[in-house]
């Protein structure tokens, strides 16, 4: 399975949803680690992008969600690192290697600088820093359905600061912020 062919699975299932946008925002966060770790950026871009494939039917069932992604992705012929690190993602296997763990930090990531970059006068990543990403976590209500615990775990289970790896995924999504939405208000913030 190659980057063309899981994109393709990925939007004759998601369409241009809400979630294409989260899995190509995982999918650029991934590369951008491995790149960081000196690991397959291939393999990693993957499992990010098609991490949350199965949600056009699991979006109500997420003792569901991953297990039919599983078989879609086995079925789809992708690789069995891939389909362990979506599985340990939803808790549905155990998260054993660096690739497990960094998805399932980097799920909860994406959100998170979405929402910090859309409150904004710019409404993009183009002028965000990890200083104010990591005050909005401070701050409770500010989507609290967000886990911060799990995007914290980036120093135990990456060996990144906080700042570092926040840092990192901004990049990451800035690199492709049309495409995420988050191109901004106008040219008066991005030039
Ligand atoms: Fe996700």
């Amino acid at each position: 399975m190659n980057r063309d062919e899981a994109l393709q699975l990925v939007r004759s299932r998601l369409g241009d949803s809400a979630t294409t946008k989260h899995s190509l925002a995982a999918e650029a966060c991934m590369r951008k680690l491995a790149q960081r770790f000196g690991e397959d950026v291939e393999l990693w871009g993957l499992a990010g992008l098609v991490h949350d494939l199965d949600l056009d039917v699991c979006q109500n069932d997420l003792e569901r969600h991953t297990v039919v992604g599983a078989e879609v992705l086995a079925a789809a012929g992708a690789p069995k690192a891939v389909i362990q690190a979506v599985l340990g993602h939803n808790d549905k296997a155990t998260r054993v290697t660096r690739m497990d763990k960094a998805l399932w930090v980097v799920d909860p990531t994406t959100g998170f600088i979405t929402a910090s970059a859309l409150i904004r006068p710019s409404k993009s990543t183009c002028d965000l820093e990890a200083d104010s990403v990591k005050k909005r976590m401070k701050d409770k209500r500010f989507s609290a359905a967000i886990n911060r615990d799990q995007i914290k775990a980036c120093k135990e289970l990456l060996g990144l600061e906080l700042d570092d790896y926040l840092a990192l995924c901004i990049q990451a999504m800035n690199e492709i912020r049309v495409e995420l939405g988050l191109a901004g208000a106008g040219a008066e913030h991005c030039p």
